[in-house]
């Protein structure tokens, strides 16, 4: 693995990815950075990257749908390996308006797999990131293993479900050197705060309203993106090509227990305006139409045959990515602001 392209790579899990590949892993190659810069893409985030790895880190803004521009980047890169990030990620965006979702995580995986297909010669692994929601929904007991069925709810799963059913098929039909991983909900630095740890660490820290869906009784199995991103690079290079691999955090949790927890550990870094306790913001405010239970991962064959596990405790991993948000207002003022959009498109275009 010479010359990787990371799709997606400026945003929440690309950047701590590529952050990951160049300063901590074993990866000895080249990075190219693919990347529209959609609302959720932030190439600040690599700025330092891009000075201390000049000879290293390539940034190429693009979208993955232009097939042209993308097949210029395999050529002019001599692209060997590629690790696809790159998606729509939100569902609630996917509910109100779907169609980027069905471009870009569809028919843009789609482009990407054709493209490694025609330089099959020198791809030595497509590794596609995927999710547990692909899965549908658990109840109250079970856990999603590599062999339950697909059953995806919301525009946003189903996308993801189909660009997991092209990379295998690409796989069993062209022999295409492939590796997919289905991970729970990530949390930490560089996420975009709109999700729900950011939005309510945001939320708590100016002391807005938490807004829970429907009863709050919703449970995730939350990861933190470094396990993430060494599960990720354990699997590239060990992984048995043609499968996939569950990634779990092993920390199921009701989304209420969390935002209380997140409340908890605020008040105890910053007392609250005007106010007891952060609790006394959270309000619970109409449900997301086709809002999934629980959704908890099996990662024992990730554990069995990579001996991956991870480290980061729920609590711990709360504590830095809080701190992290604290630390950067800046950041968060920028993503937040129509102002860096204009910037973006004066310094790409
Ligand atoms: P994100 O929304 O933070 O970042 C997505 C990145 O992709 C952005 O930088 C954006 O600019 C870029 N992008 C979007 N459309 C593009 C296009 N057409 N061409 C090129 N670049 C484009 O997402 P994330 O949370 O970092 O998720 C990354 C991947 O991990 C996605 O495939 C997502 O489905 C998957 N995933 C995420 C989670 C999670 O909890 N965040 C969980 C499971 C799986
Ligand atoms: P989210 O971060 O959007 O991830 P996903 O839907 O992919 O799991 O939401 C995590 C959980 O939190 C999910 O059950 C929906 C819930 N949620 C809220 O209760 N309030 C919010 O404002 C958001 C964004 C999410």
């Amino acid at each position: 693995m010479k010359n990787m392209l990371v799709t997606g790579g400026c945003g929440f899990i690309g950047t701590n990815f590529v952050r990951y590949l160049l300063k901590e892993s074993d990866f000895k190659g080249r990075v190219i950075n693919a990347d529209k810069l959609t609302y959720a893409g932030n190439p600040e985030n690599l700025t330092d990257i891009e000075e201390n790895f000049p000879e290293r880190y390539i940034f190429e803004k693009v979208d993955i749908c232009d097939r042209e521009n993308i097949a210029r980047i395999f050529d002019e890169h001599e692209i060997d390996t590629i690790c696809h990030f790159a998606a729509e990620s939100h569902v609630d965006r996917s509910i109100v308006d779907p169609d980027a979702f069905i471009q870009t995580n569809i028919v843009g995986t789609f482009g990407l797999l054709e493209l490694a297909k025609a330089n099959q010669d020198r791809l030595e692994l497509f590794h596609h990131i995927s999710t547990d929601e692909v899965f549908g929904s658990l109840g109250k007991d079970g856990f999603f293993t590599e062999q339950t069925s697909y059953k995806p709810n919301s525009p946003y799963s189903a996308s993801k479900a189909a660009s997991d059913h092209l990379v295998r098929a690409y796989h069993k039909t062209y022999g295409l050197q492939v590796t997919i991983s289905n991970c729970s909900n990530n949390y930490g630095p560089y996420q975009f705060p709109e999700k729900l740890l950011p939005l309510m660490i945001l939320n708590g820290l100016e002391g807005k309203s938490l807004p829970v869906y429907g009863d709050g009784r919703n449970v995730r199995d939350w990861l933190f993106v470094r396990d993430h991103c060494t599960a990720i690079w354990e699997i590239m290079k060990r992984g048995k090509r043609g499968e996939t691999y569950n990634i779990g955090g092993n920390h199921e949790m009701e989304n209420i227990g969390l935002v209380e927890m997140i409340c908890d550990i605020l008040d105890g870094i910053q007392k609250p305006e005007a106010k007891e306790s952060r609790r006394e913001l959270i309000a619970f405010v109409k449900d997301r139409p086709g809002h999934d239970r629980r959704y908890a991962i099996d990662s024992t064959k990730l554990n069995r045959e990579l001996g991956w596990v991870p480290k980061e405790s729920l609590e711990t991993g709360i504590r830095k990515t809080i701190q992290w948000y604290i630390d950067n207002r800046e950041w968060v003022n920028r993503v937040r602001s129509g102002e860096y959009q204009s910037w973006i498109k004066e310094q790409y275009g």
